[in-house]
């Protein structure tokens, strides 16, 4: 583990700890205020990411954007992140290998920002943080409180692409996040 963000930084820039090294042209390591009390996990990397090595800069990310937007939601305030740092072939979902060798980033990255609550987007974030015995359609939009963290799992803004329905679920489970957020007076 790592105490400081530049080292953490520059150890993932040179990692060949699992087979997605050698697709990346940029790592992603994540983006926004280190300090935020709330922080959202995503999956891996797509083409624009990698392109811009920045997380959710793609169609995807433009749609939890707008969500952010109207939800009076400021980018800036969380912190932005995904289970692995280089992107999957073909955007595949990253093989439990993968994830696992990864996954150590990211609970540095979590120790580092020591966020109150972690929205997890989607399937992979949420069986790779909590286990592979949770379902993101039994329980996306439930409070699941962990050794003094809050987790919020919900649909990945790329499943609202195609399905209008989740898009209706994922406003209103961003909208649970705001009145936890703002009975715990937390800052998002
Ligand atoms: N999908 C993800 O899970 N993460 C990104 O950064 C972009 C798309
Ligand atoms: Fe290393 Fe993670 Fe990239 Fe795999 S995905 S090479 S573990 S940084």
């Amino acid at each position: 583990m790592f105490n400081n963000w530049e080292e953490l930084e520059e150890s993932i820039k040179n990692c060949s700890k699992c087979k997605l090294n050698s697709g990346r042209t940029n790592i992603v390591f994540g983006v926004g205020n280190k300090n935020a009390d709330v922080m959202f996990i995503g999956e891996g990397p797509g083409a624009d990411e990698d392109k811009e090595g920045i997380p959710f800069v793609g169609k995807a990310g433009q749609l939890m954007d707008k969500a952010f937007i109207g939800l009076k939601i400021n980018r800036q305030n969380v912190y932005i992140a995904n289970i692995v740092k280089c992107r999957p072939p073909q955007n595949r979902v990253p093989e439990k290998d993968e994830a696992l060798a990864c996954l150590d980033y990211l609970r540095n990255q979590v120790l580092l920002v020591n966020p109150k609550v972690i929205v997890l987007l989607g399937s992979t974030a949420l069986k790779n943080i909590l286990g592979e015995e949770h379902s993101i359609t039994k329980e996306r939009g439930i409070i699941i409180n962990k050794k003094g963290i809050i987790y919020l799992p919900t649909w990945h803004p790329a499943a609202l692409l195609r399905d209008e329905n989740k898009k209706i679920e994922f406003w209103r489970d961003l909208k649970e996040l705001k009145r936890v957020a703002e009975d715990l007076k937390l800052s998002i």
